[in-house]
């Protein structure tokens, strides 16, 4: 509300006054007050009526930026409390429910119309405004303005968890030869380049132990068997961070892979030269936490910090593996996903209590039923990977996390990629 201000005769009305007076007094002496008016107008009154104006607009445009400050408070509250109650609705499956829909369009009228609130800030004098109040109110309206311009992609975002169909965790790829083609390639380069990142002979003493030199899984292979372990490691909704570790990770080619997954990616390597060259190679990498431990799996004792285990058949004598294979499982926290791409895991998996889930994926501790009931949940997660990123815009926070947790995001750049 506008202060009260003691009230001044204009220039104008005096002016006007003192010609009327005059005009009375006869027509002679019109021209003098004329001019004793226009002298009064112009110099007399006029400095102090410029400063009682300023004085005016000041106030106004105080009193607006207060108005504006409250009006801009008011339209963030009502667009961070529907984008909780969409989040919500989210979180509990109920992205189908009419409720989202409704939220959706009151949020979007309100980003539209947000532009309106711009033109009726940008009428306000800056200068005339105290610089701290401007400057709050000029910094907030920015930053919201930011985020709205956000809307487009976070509505998309929640339109992609409506009426999806389910993928399963190990879809059947029906990829054309071409594809299938430029993947072999891809896959013999990262080959190549594992060599090349890790060109040391095996220690003759880990050759002895019953170490496989550094043979890795082709690469789209691993990303597959991860991809559903990390899909899985969704439906479980586990606490961060969500870790991963490589065990036997040799030059850690696959350590560096699951750190696009995972908060933390590790891998247990009983080679040192093969240690020095993983270490080497994530240091290059600023992706997620990373470590390489050196150390012997068959005596390693920390199984139970991670949520996926990855193992590639890493000891050539089958006593020895077998022994590995059951220290794993027994030392691993029930739930733990364990994903073993070779056959032979599976018959010591089946004799310790760790059902399949699916393709080479394995629960610890969990009865046939429940592997089974992950596994069909794990149908409905998004597809999206990868930890949480270090800022997002505070108003679509909500929104984003929940859909992160069930593996959508916003993906800049992924369109044009698949185009
Ligand atoms: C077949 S390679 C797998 C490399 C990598 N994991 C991959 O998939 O690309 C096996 C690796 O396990 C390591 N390894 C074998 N036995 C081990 C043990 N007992 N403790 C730690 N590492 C071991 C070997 O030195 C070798 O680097």
């Amino acid at each position: 509300m506008a202060k009260p201000i003691a009230e001044k005769p204009s220039s104008w009305r005096l002016f006007c006054a003192c010609a009327l007076a005059t005009e009375n007094r006869g027509r002679k002496k019109l021209p003098i007050s004329l001019a004793f008016g226009y002298l009064y107008y112009t110099v007399i009154n006029r400095p102090d009526e410029a400063q009682s104006n300023a004085c005016l607009m000041k106030m106004i445009d105080a009193d607006a930026a207060t108005e504006l400050t409250i009006a801009l408070q008011q339209i963030e509250t009502e667009v961070v409390e529907r984008a909780s109650a969409i989040a919500n609705l989210l979180d509990n499956k109920l992205e189908n429910d009419a409720t989202v829909d409704r939220l959706l369009a009151e949020v979007r009228n309100r980003v539209l119309s947000f532009s309106q609130f711009l033109l009726r800030m940008s009428a306000v004098n800056r200068e005339s405004v105290d610089t701290g109040g401007m400057s709050k109110l000029l910094s907030d309206a920015t930053r919201l303005r930011g985020d709205f311009n956000q809307w487009h992609a976070v509505e998309g975002l929640v339109r992609a968890q409506q009426n999806r169909e389910p993928v399963p965790l190990y879809p059947e790829m029906k990829l054309e030869p071409i594809v299938l083609q430029q993947l072999k390639v891809s896959d013999d380069i990262i080959m190549g380049l594992q060599r090349l990142l890790n060109p040391i002979e095996q220690d003759a003493q880990a050759e002895g132990h019953g170490c496989y030199p550094d043979v890795g899984l082709p690469q789209s292979r691993f990303l597959r068997h991860l991809h559903a372990a990390y899909r899985v490691l969704l439906v479980q909704r586990r606490g961060l961070p969500k870790r991963f570790i490589d065990i036997g990770c040799g030059g850690g080619l696959k350590v560096l892979s699951a750190a696009r997954f995972f908060d933390e990616a590790a891998g247990l390597e009983y080679d040192l030269g093969y240690v020095k060259s993983a270490r080497e190679l994530l240091r290059l990498d600023d992706h997620g936490m990373t470590e390489v431990i050196h150390g012997d799996a068959l005596a390693f004792d920390d199984y139970g910090r991670f949520d996926v285990i990855y193992f590639f058949k890493p000891m050539n004598s089958p006593e020895k593996l077998e022994d590995l294979e059951r220290r794993i499982i027994e030392r691993s926290r029930p739930g733990t996903v364990l994903m073993a791409p070779y056959r032979e895991f599976e018959v010591t998996a089946s004799q310790l209590q760790c059902p399949k889930i699916c393709g080479r994926l394995f629960l610890v501790g969990a009865s046939p039923e429940e592997a089974a009931a992950v596994r069909e949940q794990a149908m409905n997660t998004g597809l999206c990977i990868g930890p949480a990123p270090r800022s997002v815009a505070k108003t679509w926070a909500p929104i984003l996390e929940v859909s992160r947790l069930k593996g959508f995001a916003m993906q800049p750049g992924f369109d044009a990629w698949a185009r």
